[in-house]
């Protein structure tokens, strides 16, 4: 059973590496753990799908014996199929791709969960969530990205948390049981906009890494 929200009923913190120093990513994960986050959100860019290219399969097997805390991987590559069995076998317990870079989304969740992990369905901001109607059954998180993917400190795009609640509607009627979870400029302003519309998982990059730690987890958490 998935617990989905946490004892004072705001989202669970997925604070990502991706806005961590990469020289200290040891640290980023304790200060993660130390800061009431409850997943290591993982941010795995191509330089295809997306410009930039971040790290991959050998971090995440560095970082593996470092906590306890959940790896949710979020592949913004291209044929992400191709990476499923590596990064399952690197650590990853969520292993997220996007809707936009796989035909076979349903042989792709099949992977991931003969692998025996959860598997994620991502959408950029301009893939509607009637786009997931065939895969909606059969995922354990859906990722609404609220920026477009390559790059932490944008700017949320607010129309996107309309999708969340399109997402949570879908999932009451339907009996589904995902998770929801919204990627991309949240920080303290715009957080209560993804907890006002029933996002299960805050993603949460710069606000969380840039500046004082205790402060900024406290105001995301
Ligand atoms: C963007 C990534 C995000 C990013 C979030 O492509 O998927 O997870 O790190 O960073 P912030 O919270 O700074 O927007
Ligand atoms: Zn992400």
């Amino acid at each position: 059973m998935i617990h989905i929200m946490n004892a004072s009923g705001v989202p669970r913190l997925a604070p990502s590496l991706l806005a961590a120093d990469f020289s200290h990513l040891a640290d980023a994960v304790c200060a993660i753990e130390s800061r009431s986050g409850a997943f290591v959100h993982i941010d795995v860019m191509d330089g295809v799908f997306v410009p930039e290219i971040s790290f991959g399969e050998p971090v995440l097997r560095s970082l593996r014996p470092l906590t306890k805390l959940p790896f949710d991987v979020h592949l913004m590559v291209a044929q992400p199929e191709t990476h499923v069995e590596s990064f399952a076998a690197a650590g990853a317990d969520y292993i997220t791709f996007h809707a936009e870079a796989a035909i076979h989304q349903h042989r792709t969740v099949h992977l991931i969960h003969q692998m025996g992990k959860k598997a994620g369905i991502a959408i950029v901001p301009s893939t509607p969530v009637s786009q997931l109607a065939e895969i909606l059954p059969f995922v354990d998180i859906v990722l609404v990205m609220t920026v477009n993917p390559g790059f932490s400190s944008q700017k949320m795009i607010m129309r996107c948390t309309e999708k969340i609640r399109d997402l949570a509607a879908l999932r009451a009627q339907n009996h589904y049981v995902y998770l929801i979870s919204a990627d991309g400029g949240i920080n303290a302003k715009t957080i209560a906009s993804v907890t006002d519309a029933g996002v299960d998982i805050a993603v949460s990059g710069s606000a969380f890494f840039s500046g004082e730690l205790n402060g900024n987890a406290s105001v995301l958490s």
